[in-house]
C-alpha cells in the first residue's frame, strides 16, 4: 500500500510516499528555519503563509521523486495535530482536496504517533510493545506503545517541552535558533559539571518532566552574573543545561521501562537528535540489559516520512476520515 503524506504542523512543510509503512519512495522537507530564526522562534502566522506558499510543490516533488502520479497511490494521511492550527490547517486542507479529486481514502494521523513510528522505518524488526521518549519543541511525553495502536501516556510535561527549554536557553545564551543544535555545538566544548542546574520529578509516580525550572535557573544564571559584570563561559551553561536536561530525561525513560517491566526502549522527536541524549539513553538500556532504537537525525525532526508510516497502521486499524476532517491544535494520544 503506497501513502502519499502530508506534514505542516509547525515550521516543516513535508509531503513523502511510504510503501507498506516501511519503504520510504520519497521524502520531501521544506523547512522555514532561514525565515523563522530572526524572530528567534516560530511565527505561527508567517509559518501558516509560508506552508500555503510551499505545500503544492512539496507534494508535486514528492510524487515526481518517485516517478508516481496521484492516481497511482493508494491513500492520502496528513498530520491533523497537535500544532500550530493555522500551520495544520495547510496540510488538513491540501489532504482533502487531493483525497476529494482522486477519490482516494483520506487517513488522519497524530503528530506525535508519527514521531514515535519513525522508530519502524529503518528498522522494521523493531515492533511493539516499547516504551518511547518523544521529546519535541511541542511535547515531552513518555509513551508505552503496547501494540501500533495502543499507546498509553505514561509520563508528560508540567510545563515548558524540553525542546522549548532547549529554545529558550539558546536565545538568552545568544545562540540562535533552533535551539538544540546550537547548544549541542557549544557544549562540545563546555564541562557538564560546572553549574549544578535542578532536576525535577514530577506527579505522583515522580515520572512526569517541567523544564521551566531548569530554564529559568539557567536565565538567572545569567542575569545574576551580568548584574555583577562577571564573565560566563557560554560553553560551562550550555553543557551544564544540556547536562541537567539529559539526565532527567533518560533516568526518567529507564525508571518507566523498569517499573513497566519492559525490555525495549526508544526515542522520538526533535530533541531524539541531540547526541550526548542518544549516547546516554543507549548506555543506560545496555547497563539494563534493554534493547534501545533510536529514528536517524532526519528521521527525528519532522518529517512526512513518520505519517506515511504511521498512516498505514491507522489504515490497517480501520481510522478513515472523511470530508469534515477538521485540524486540532491540543489533540491529545
Ligand atoms: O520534532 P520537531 O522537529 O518539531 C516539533 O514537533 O516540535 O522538534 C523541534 C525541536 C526544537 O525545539 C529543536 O531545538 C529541538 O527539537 N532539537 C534538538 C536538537 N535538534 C533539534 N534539541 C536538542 N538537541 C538537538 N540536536
Ligand atoms: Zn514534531
Amino acid at each position: 500500500m503506497r501513502i502519499l503524506a502530508i506534514e505542516s504542523s509547525c515550521d516543516e512543510t513535508a509531503a513523502a510516499v511510504v510503501e507498506d509503512g516501511v519503504r520510504v519512495l520519497s521524502n520531501v522537507i521544506n523547512t522555514q528555519i532561514e525565515l523563522h530564526k530572526e524572530f528567534g522562534g516560530v511565527v505561527p502566522e508567517v509559518a501558516s503563509r509560508k506552508h500555503i506558499e510551499n505545500v503544492s510543490d512539496v507534494v508535486d516533488k514528492a510524487l515526481s521523486d518517485c516517478g508516481m502520479t496521484l492516481d497511482e497511490v493508494d491513500a492520502i494521511a496528513v498530520t491533523y495535530g497537535p500544532g500550530l492550527v493555522g500551520a495544520l490547517l495547510v496540510g488538513v486542507s491540501t489532504a482533502k482536496g487531493l483525497s476529494f479529486v482522486s477519490k482516494k481514502p483520506l487517513i488522519p494521523v497524530h503528530h506525535i504517533k508519527g514521531h514515535i513510528c519513525a522508530n519502524y522505518i529503518e528498522n522494521p524488526d523493531f515492533k511493539p510493545p516499547f516504551i518511547c521518549l518523544v521529546a519535541s519543541g511541542g511535547h515531552s511525553h513518555i509513551v508505552y506503545v503496547k501494540d501500533y495502536n495502543t499507546y498509553e501516556v505514561l509520563a508528560k510535561t508540567s510545563d515548558d517541552a524540553a525542546g522549548e527549554a532547549f529554545d529558550k536557553v539558546s536565545r538568552v545564551l545568544g545562540l540562535g535558533y533552533p535551539g538544540g543544535p546550537a547548544i549541542q555545538e557549544c557544549a562540545k566544548s563546555g564541562n557538564p559539571d560546572a553549574i549544578r542546574f535542578p532536576r525535577v520529578n514530577m506527579g505522583e509516580s515522580g515520572f512526569d518532566f517541567s523544564f521551566s525550572g531548569v530554564k529559568t535557573a539557567v536565565i538567572n544564571y545569567i542575569h545574576n552574573a551580568e548584574q555583577k559584570a562577571l564573565e560566563i563561559n557560554k560553553a560551562d551553561v550550555a553543557a551544564s543545561f544540556q547536562e541537567a536536561v539529559t539526565d532527567v530525561l533518560s533516568r526518567h525513560l529507564i525508571d518507566c521501562a523498569l517499573k513497566y517491566g519492559t525490555k525495549k526502549i526508544a526515542l522520538a522527536g526533535g530533541v531524539a537528535a541531540n547526541k550526548p541524549l542518544r549516547e546516554r539513553c543507549e548506555a543506560l538500556a545496555q547497563k539494563n540489559g534493554m534493547e534501545f532504537n533510536c529514528p536517524s537525525l532526519a528521521l527525528c525532526t519532522d518529517n512526512a516520512a513518520m505519517i506515511g508510516c504511521a498512516a498505514f497502521h491507522e489504515y490497517n486499524a480501520g481510522t478513515i476520515a472523511d470530508m469534515t476532517l477538521n485540524a486540532i491544535a491540543n489533540l491529545q494520544i
